[in-house]
């Protein structure tokens, strides 16, 4: 069980969230909604396209946070890595670098930061502990993403060292829910494969393809559960340590896709593509210094957080399939 929340630390903050129309962004804005906060603001990439400075710097100038929850970013699956390696690089190191530097110019109170496990290196001792960051290069085909995200770890550091800056800076697992991206050009696996599924079962295809060989394994973490861990460390956490968010569960691809399908109710055969990447070899994060730091346990079941996501898709196809990028 999670602490409960803290109302003095919500109560007088006026809370900037980039990012809050996405999927994570929008679970964290229901997290929000939970607390007695003093005002949140949502602005969308329309308002401030934060790959700009001087958007940046108006944002900052417009809303005044003191506290700052960095979720924007330009997010895919495999699919999406390979074909848009530069812009997932630079647009995310551009939108990082400038609202933490903005942060310290203006000498926001508090900064968090969104990483991701796409940042460890490809062979990982399993689970990853946090001190394995550095120990390689990332998996190839997500090198690009990972590396510009951890670049915002680095920056941190450095303006916690020579400013004093109160920045932290979160790894969450690989997440899904409701509100994921469905649509196959940046689908993550587990909507990818519901929509295959759904799809088949509904045009009565006898099979699906899936990509790569199902050796791989991945640690999925509910997207409430990653929300409501990333509010908790913004009330609890301020260190310059980086921190993983996952849920202590490793599960082989091979074996998600038999849940999914059996979920889904589709029953023809599954043919795996092994011309396609695999992607990291194996995920799963150590949760122990979340837990200990600021007390966060991934809550949800899978099988009911995988439930609630199908749901949401079936009562959601035209919104989940319409965010190309
Ligand atoms: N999804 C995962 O499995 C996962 C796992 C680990 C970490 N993360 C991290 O969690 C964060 C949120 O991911 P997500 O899955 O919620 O992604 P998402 O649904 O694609 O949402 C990303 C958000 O970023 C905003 N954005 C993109 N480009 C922008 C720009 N140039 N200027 C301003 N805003 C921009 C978008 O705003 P608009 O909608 O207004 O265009 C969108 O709301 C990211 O930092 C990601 O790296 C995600």
């Amino acid at each position: 069980m999670s602490p409960q929340p803290d109302p003095d630390f919500w109560s007088t903050r006026r809370v900037l969230v980039t990012g809050g129309r996405g999927f994570l962004g929008r679970a964290v804005l229901d997290r929000l909604s939970t607390r007695e906060v003093g005002s949140v603001v949502a602005p969308t990439s329309a308002d401030y396209d934060l790959r700009d400075r001087a958007a940046v710097a108006a944002m900052f100038a417009d809303i005044e946070p003191d506290l700052v929850i960095h979720l924007a970013a330009r997010v895919g699956g495999i699919g999406a890595n390979m074909a848009r390696p530069a812009e997932l690089y630079l647009d995310n190191l551009l939108m990082g670098t400038y609202v933490l530097d903005e942060a310290r110019l203006r000498e926001t109170a508090k900064t968090v930061v969104i990483g991701t496990i796409c940042s460890y290196p490809k062979y990982t001792p399993v689970p990853f502990s946090e001190t394995s960051l550095w120990q390689g290069y990332p998996e190839e085909t997500n090198a690009p993403y990972g590396i510009a995200k951890l670049a915002q770890l680095v920056q941190l550091q450095a303006n916690r060292a020579q400013y004093g800056q109160s920045a932290i800076y979160l790894m969450p697992t690989n997440l899904y829910g409701p509100r994921d991206k469905f649509h196959p050009a940046v689908s993550h696996v587990i909507p990818a494969l519901i929509k295959k599924a759904v799809d088949a079962k509904e045009s009565g295809a006898d099979h699906i393809d899936v990509w790569g060989t199902g050796s791989a394994s991945r640690e999925f973490l509910y997207v409430d559960d990653a929300a409501e861990g990333i509010v908790l460390a913004a009330e609890r956490y301020d260190g310059g340590e980086p921190v993983n968010l996952g849920a202590d569960r490793e599960l082989p691809i091979r074996d998600l896709v038999e849940i999914i399908v059996k979920l889904v109710g589709f029953d023809g055969e599954v043919r795996w593509d092994t011309t396609k990447p695999d992607g990291q070899p194996r995920r799963a994060v150590d949760a122990t210094r979340a837990r200990e730091r600021f007390g966060f346990v991934a809550g949800t079941p899978f099988d009911e957080g995988l439930r609630l996501t199908l749901d949401w898709y079936l009562a959601n196809r035209a919104e989940a399939e319409a965010r190309p990028f």
